[in-house]
Order: structure tokens, then C-alpha cells, then sequence
């Protein structure tokens, strides 16, 4: 089935954000939708793009190139005669002067960090609730010079006399970046786009966003079955959680207890969906079958790839035991379409990269993806309006192949068992420690050295344990975690003290880069 770029037949106010290669589009789309307004990132490219059932209007982000260099994306002018509002940001406002008529060039520096911006002239409804003086993040080589016919300088800051330009017909456009946080009033300034130039009433909320995609599923499903694969993680669990509001006992939930998974995960797992839902929940207990197959087996990719092939073939054999499932629901959430290619309307992308909830391509289902549009806190959100419990709704990311990434080594079932209880110790120590910055990810790892230690009287030959927790935004890049020496000095005695054949615990102080967050 080919997947649709994005759903033309949604009618919510949408405004798109028109990518030129910017680091910053998921943010700015983020942004504005944090203002209750359905965006859709669109490659400048796209003809088809534009093609939105209720368009309000467009943001041009910015971008790595200058607009004169050869190639550099270029604006289609039949834009400006769609009669919606434009924001340009940074690339996208020397693109639309460029185009209109203005000069660009390069400036004498690059100006990149924060500046002071001042709203001059009459003050523009863009800076509405915006104080006359105010913090922008500037990141930018070519600077606008002379503006277009029409148009009138709005703010200025100390390096940049045009900061800021718009016309009387809607469009609007910042030197810098409203997005990232560092711009002050950056909330206030998309809000005042989204909402008071575009007109948008601001109701992409998880109530609507939940109602729109109940109706979506009904009209797709009709009366057939579905059936879809849970892993404890969010985003299957709300996948399950909305299909289920959807079409109730003709959802199948299929959760594979691989075996691998951390200590309590398949009774919480099986608590959380038991009481309030309709579903079937089908739970198989697959871990022999995994741990046999793992048997002897060191190399981590290939026990990546063993852990892969095994959830598929034992997904398949659950799934065909369904005599009437027409639909596979999953939870592809909108960065997978981004950055799997789906965006730029390609083949159907299963989500299999990285992750061992990942079918085989000739699977016979048609998909049901309900979450597609949707960044990671608004699937939290939905989770929350869904009624799941907050441990589901906010639980950190798990690998796919689970424990198997952090047991170096063969995999046996009592390193996992030995894994598991310090890994419950760990994680129940930093959730009670109520840590201001709170880690994004935290687990331990079994190493497979063995280390001296003394326990009562003796020498004892044991086991390392490593703790890994980091800070991060995208996992894309993480920090290790600043956890106050307290904490974990009572994590590491606690852990030394109960779990047994554990002598020496270590903490893992890598940023990622160099290191990744897992250890194989
Ligand atoms: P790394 O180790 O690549 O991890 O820095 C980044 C994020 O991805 C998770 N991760 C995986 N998730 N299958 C998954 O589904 C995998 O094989 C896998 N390896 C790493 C990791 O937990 C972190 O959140």
C-alpha cells in the first residue's frame, strides 16, 4: 500500500511548513502546534505539497545555503497568490526578498548566537503582547539589504537594521529564529501568526485530535478485525489505546514476552490494558524459544539480528491464528514518516529500522497508523486523554531487543534475571530520588568482566555492573546525566548489597557522540 504523504482529506486549519533544508523544521512544526495548530513539514520541492484541504498558512524555513548559490532551493512565487498569510524565517525571509524584488548579501559576519531585537515603526500585530525590546537567536550568513516593494522594516537589532519585514498583505518575515527557545517571545511570536494572522482558532488539541481519528479508523476498518503488536512502549500502547477507542473487541493486541524485557514489564503491561479496555490481549510467552535461539551466541549484531528475525516469525505465527484480521495497526509516529523518506511520498516504510517491533515486508495487512501526524509529546498527550496510566504514558525509551543490548556477551537467563533486579533497584532509587533533571533515559548494563571484591570476611569474585543515564531531547545526542553523588552512592550500595554476585558498580560518564547510549 503506498503510504499517503499526509491526509487530504483532514479538514483541520493547517498551516505547512515549507522545509528548505532547515536543522529547525520538526521544532518550528513542534512550535506551532504547542499553539494548537495542525502543520505539516512539506520538502520545498513538492508540488503537491500545498495541496492541504484547509490551508490558513505557510512558514519558509530556513536553510543551509544562500540564496544565490547554484542550486539553492527557490521560492515558487505562485505562493504569494494563495491568499494565505507567509512567515519567513531566516533563509525563507532572504528567499521571499530575493523573489520580491529586495536585495541580499552576504554579510561581512556570520552572526550566529543572540541579539537584542527593537520593534520599530508602527508596531506590526506580529509582536502583539511582545515587549518593544526583546532576545532573539540570530544563526545566519546573507543578510536582506534592501526590502521589497510593499514592504517595511518591523524590528531591528544592533548588527541587523532588517531584522524584521512585512507587507500589508500577510506576509511576515524574521532574520531570526523564532523556534528555539533563546527567542524570548518566540511562543508569543508563532501564536500571533498561528492564531492572529493566519486566523487559526487553535482547537489541534488531544480531544480533537482523538475524536478526528477514532472517525478516521471507523471509515478505514469498517467492521473488520485488527490486529496490532504491543511492546510496552508509548507509542504501541496508544496505537492499541485509540484503535480500541475505535472499534473496541475487534482489536487483537499481540505483546511478545520475549523474555528480555525489564523486571515487572509484562504484569504492568497486561494491568495497564486489562481493566477499562475491550480489546483481546493475546500475551505470548516466548522467552525458551528466545533464550534457545540466543544460546552461544556473542556477536551483538547478530544477536540483534537473531532477537529480529525470531519476534517476526513468532508474530507471524500469533497473527495467522487470527483468522480474520484484514488491518495491522502500528505506531509509526510523524519523525518515522520524516525520516524514513515517507514524507517525500515513498513506498510504505514499516517501522522496522532500529526496532524489533519491525514486520516483514510481504505481510498481508493493510496498515493502520493513526499516529502518522503526530510528534512524540502529542502521543503522550493522547495517551492521557486515552486514559493510560502515567508509567505508560511517560516511560522511557526500551530497545527493541531489549536486555539482549545490555548483557554483553552470551545471553543467559541468569544474567537476565541478575540484570533485571538491579535494573528495578536503579530505576526505583532515581524515580523515588524526585531529581529536578530528571534523566531521559536510565538503565543498568552487565559488562560480562568479572572484578574482586570483598564481601564479610572473604574475597569475592563477582560480577560489574554499569549504570548509564543521560539527558537528551532527540537521543539523536545525550549528556550523562548529573545524578548527585548521594543518589548514587545509595544506588550503588543498595544494588551491591542485594543483588547478588554483584561486587563493583560503575557509572558511565560518556557524552553521545563519542559513545551512544546503549553499550552494544
Ligand atoms: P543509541 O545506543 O543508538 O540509542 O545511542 C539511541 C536510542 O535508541 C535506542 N536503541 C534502540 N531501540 N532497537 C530499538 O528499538 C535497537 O536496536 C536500539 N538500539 C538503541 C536506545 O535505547 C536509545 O533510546
Amino acid at each position: 500500500m503506498a503510504v499517503r504523504q499526509f491526509d487530504k482529506t483532514d479538514d483541520s486549519e493547517t498551516i505547512v511548513v515549507l522545509d528548505f533544508g532547515a536543522q529547525y523544521s520538526q521544532l518550528i512544526a513542534r512550535r506551532v502546534r504547542e499553539v494548537g495548530v495542525r502543520t505539516l513539514i512539506v520538502p520545498s520541492e513538492d508540488p503537491e505539497g500545498l495541496n492541504v484541504k484547509n490551508l490558513r498558512g505557510i512558514i519558509l524555513s530556513g536553510g543551509p545555503t544562500s540564496v544565490y548559490d547554484e542550486g539553492a532551493p527557490q521560492l515558487q512565487e505562485s505562493i504569494t497568490s494563495l491568499g494565505v498569510p507567509i512567515l519567513g524565517i531566516c533563509y525563507g525571509m532572504q528567499l521571499l526578498s530575493h523573489a520580491l524584488g529586495g536585495t541580499v548579501k552576504p554579510s561581512d559576519d556570520r552572526e550566529f548566537g543572540p541579539a537584542r531585537a527593537k520593534v520599530v515603526g508602527p508596531k506590526h500585530d506580529i509582536f502583539c503582547d511582545v515587549p518593544n525590546e526583546h532576545d532573539v537567536w540570530m544563526s545566519h550568513g546573507d543578510v536582506v539589504t534592501s526590502v521589497p516593494d510593499g514592504f517595511r522594516v518591523i524590528a531591528e537589532t544592533p548588527t541587523s537594521p532588517i531584522a524584521a519585514i512585512a507587507n500589508d498583505s500577510g506576509i511576515v518575515a524574521f532574520q531570526f529564529h523564532p523556534e528555539v527557545r533563546h527567542t524570548h517571545y518566540g511562543n508569543e511570536l508563532l501564536r500571533n501568526f498561528a492564531i492572529g494572522l493566519c486566523g487559526c482558532r487553535g482547537d489541534w488539541k488531544p480531544q480533537s485530535i482523538l475524536n478526528r481519528r477514532v472517525g478516521q479508523i471507523r471509515k478505514q476498518v469498517g467492521p473488520s478485525r485488527v490486529i496490532c503488536g504491543l511492546s510496552g512502549g508509548v507509542d504501541s500502547s496508544v496505537t492499541a489505546a485509540l484503535v480500541e477507542r475505535a472499534i473496541g473487541d475487534r482489536l487483537t493486541a499481540i505483546f511478545i514476552d520475549t523474555g528480555l524485557l525489564r523486571a515487572n514489564e509484562v504484569a504492568e503491561v497486561q494491568e495497564a490494558f486489562r481493566s477499562g479496555f475491550d480489546m483481546q490481549l493475546v500475551t505470548v510467552d516466548a522467552s525458551q524459544e528466545f533464550m534457545d535461539a540466543l544460546s552461544g551466541i556473542v556477536d551483538p549484531e547478530e544477536k540483534r539480528k537473531i532477537i529480529g528475525e525470531r519476534f517476526v516469525r513468532v508474530f507471524e505465527r500469533e497473527a495467522r491464528k487470527i483468522k480474520d484480521a484484514t488491518f495491522l495497526a502500528q505506531g509509526t509516529i510523524y519523525p518515522d514518516v520524516i525520516e524514513s523518506g515517507g514524507l517525500h511520498g515513498s513506498a510504505a516504510v514499516i517501522k522496522s529500522h532500529h526496532n524489533v517491533g519491525g514486520l516483514p515486508e510481504d505481510v498481508q495487512f493493510e496498515l493502520v497508523e493513526p499516529l502518522r501526524e503526530l510528534f512524540k509529546d502529542e502521543v503522550r498527550a493522547l495517551g492521557k486523554e486515552l486514559g493510560l496510566p502515567s508509567e505508560l504514558v511517560w516511560r522511557q525509551p526500551f530497545p527493541g531487543p531489549g536486555l539482549a543490548v545490555r548483557i554483553m556477551g552470551e545471553i543467559t537467563p541468569d544474567k537476565v534475571s541478575l540484570l533485571q533486579h538491579a535494573d528495578l533497584v536503579l530505576r526505583t532509587e532515581i524515580e523515588a530520588a524526585g531529581l529536578q533533571d530528571h534523566p531521559s533515559q536510565y538503565f543498568a548494563v552487565l559488562p560480562d568482566v568479572r572484578t574482586v571484591g570483598v564481601m564479610g570476611d572473604g574475597r569475592a569474585y563477582g560480577q560489574l555492573l554499569g549504570i548509564r543515564a543521560v539527558t537528551t531531547d532527540d537521543f539523536m545526542t545525550a549528556d550523562w546525566a548529573r545524578i548527585p553523588y548521594d543518589v548514587l552512592g545509595h544506588i550503588s550500595s543498595r544494588i551491591v548489597n542485594e543483588v547478588k554476585d554483584i561486587t563493583r558498580v560503575v557509572y558511565d560518564i560518556t557524552p553521545k557522540p563519542p559513545g551512544t547510549i546503549e553499550w552494544e
